[in-house]
């Protein structure tokens, strides 16, 4: 049997520009559906002149797609009933489903974020502060609140307030002048469930169904691959799989049932946060391409930190996710940059190593190896060579996306060179 289903996911650090491709792929897709992370997402769709920032709501939401926001999700109930808000005060109709197993994200989730990211020290992974880790650890060790809890203010109360209890002490510990109220965060939280009941299923159940019956549905992921709790930068990342092998623990839909894995890469690298990264410039070219590719954080506005493509490293992302065909965004940022770097492989002791080494402590130790490719020119008519197609793209920039594709022996299926939906150029005509 054959499935409609494609997985999109970021091969770096984050912010490759998963929100414009999933809103793309979007225009044919019946459902789109986030299966990890939370509101530490900051995903942008630029849709009719319109630029929405999603946190938690997946980016078909613009097009008024069946929008899933699956188990494998924490949810901030405020930020996202928030969102639905905006959205409807835009006269967009919200068709979303809710998957009853996913995990609510409290305040007091959002204040330990702080206080233990403090006590890191030097390992601390400059988070978003946004609850991520400290909810992802209740839900490990089974102490978490789920949304079927949220909706039963009965539950809530009792799991709630046990919750609260252990994690009233563990702050306390950082700080003993702490106080919150449980009774006013409770009839706060209950409100929240209210509201968002109507939303609520079983969603493992409503996507196989709508899988097994021809839907066509994009998996949207959160964060990257370099920052996933199991193949990623340990411990410089979030607590989920921010990759496509989230998307069956993080839904109920077995893996076979994903025809397509598409892995985005910007044309340069970004990141936000703590953690080495190995092709990081400090100099004003990375001022330059910090300013043309707009690199502020989406959630929390921090500039990001920029360097030059590892191809290295996203090999064994393209490895361990399977990845059927690759996207290259943001091509147009680095116009004028001459010349331009590619890191094909790192050096260690005077040896080029076979496979990326994964644990920070030896990265850091590992020298790049580069290339250098002739860059090109600054335009002011980036959205029009989109339109006219490949063959208009400045013949530099041809040259180095075709070194890319050889050296990741992986299908360039699209291209991007401007925020807009249309600014993208196809370079496969079965992407999805
Ligand atoms: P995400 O987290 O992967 O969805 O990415 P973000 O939305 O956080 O960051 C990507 C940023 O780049 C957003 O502001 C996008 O609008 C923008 N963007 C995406 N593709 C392109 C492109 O090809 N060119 C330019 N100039 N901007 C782009
Ligand atoms: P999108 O989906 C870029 C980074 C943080 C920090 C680490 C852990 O927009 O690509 P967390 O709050 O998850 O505990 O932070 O991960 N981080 C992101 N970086 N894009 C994101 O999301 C990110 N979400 C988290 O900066 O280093
Ligand atoms: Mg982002």
């Amino acid at each position: 049997m054959s499935y409609n289903t494609i997985a999109v996911f970021g091969l770096s650090w984050g912010d490759e520009g998963k929100g414009k491709f999933v809103d793309y792929l979007a225009q044919k897709a019946d459902i789109v559906v986030r299966f990890q992370g939370g509101a530490n997402a900051g995903h942008t769709v630029v849709s009719d002149g319109v630029k929405y920032k999603f946190q938690l709501i997946p980016s078909g939401a613009p097009l008024e797609k069946e929008v899933v926001i699956a188990n494998g999700c924490v949810i901030d109930p405020k930020v996202l009933l928030t969102e639905i808000e905006n959205l409807n005060n835009l006269n967009k109709k919200v068709n979303l489903k809710l998957s009853s197993t996913a995990h609510v994200v409290f305040p007091f989730h959002n204040i330990l974020d702080g206080l233990e990211e403090e006590s890191k020290g030097k390992h601390a992974a400059g988070t978003t502060k946004r609850g991520i880790g400290p909810t992802y650890s209740d839900k490990s060790a089974r102490w978490g609140v789920r949304i079927f809890d949220l909706i039963n203010p009965d539950l809530l109360k009792i799991k709630l307030e046990k919750l609260f209890n252990l994690k009233r002490r563990v702050i306390k510990s950082y700080n003993p002048d702490w106080e919150m109220d449980f009774n006013t965060i409770f009839e706060e939280y209950k409100k929240y469930g209210e509201k968002l009941k109507p939303y609520v299923i079983d969603t493992a159940y409503y996507l196989n169904k709508a899988i097994d019956s021809g839907k066509k549905v994009v998996f949207e992921a959160a964060q990257g691959n370099l920052l996933g709790i199991d193949h990623g930068m340990y411990p410089y990342g979030t607590s989920s799989n921010a990759n496509a092998l989230g998307i069956s623990a993080g839904t109920g839909v077995p893996s076979k049932k994903i025809a397509k894995v598409v892995g985005i890469i910007k044309a340069y690298t970004s990141r936000v946060g703590g953690g080495f990264f190995p092709t990081e410039l400090e100099n004003d070219i990375a001022v330059k391409i910090r300013d043309q590719g707009k690199e502020y954080g989406t959630v929390t506005g921090r500039p990001r930190r920029v360097g030059w493509i590892d191809l290295f490293n996203i090999k064994y992302g393209i490895m361990i996710n399977g990845v059927d065909m690759i996207i290259i965004t943001l091509l147009d940022a680095l116009e004028g940059v001459d010349p331009l770097y590619i890191c094909t492989d790192y050096e260690l002791d005077g040896r080029i190593l076979e496979s990326w080494p994964i644990q920070s402590e030896i990265i850091e130790k590992c020298k790049p190896i580069y290339k250098e490719f002739k860059g090109w020119e600054k335009r002011d008519d980036w959205s029009r060579i989109a339109k006219d197609g490949y063959d208009s793209i400045p013949d530099s920039m041809k040259t180095y996306i075709e070194a890319i594709e050889n050296e990741l022996n992986t299908k360039i299926a699209m291209i991007s060179i401007g925020p807009n939906r249309n600014d993208t150029i196809e370079l496969s005509n079965d992407i999805f």
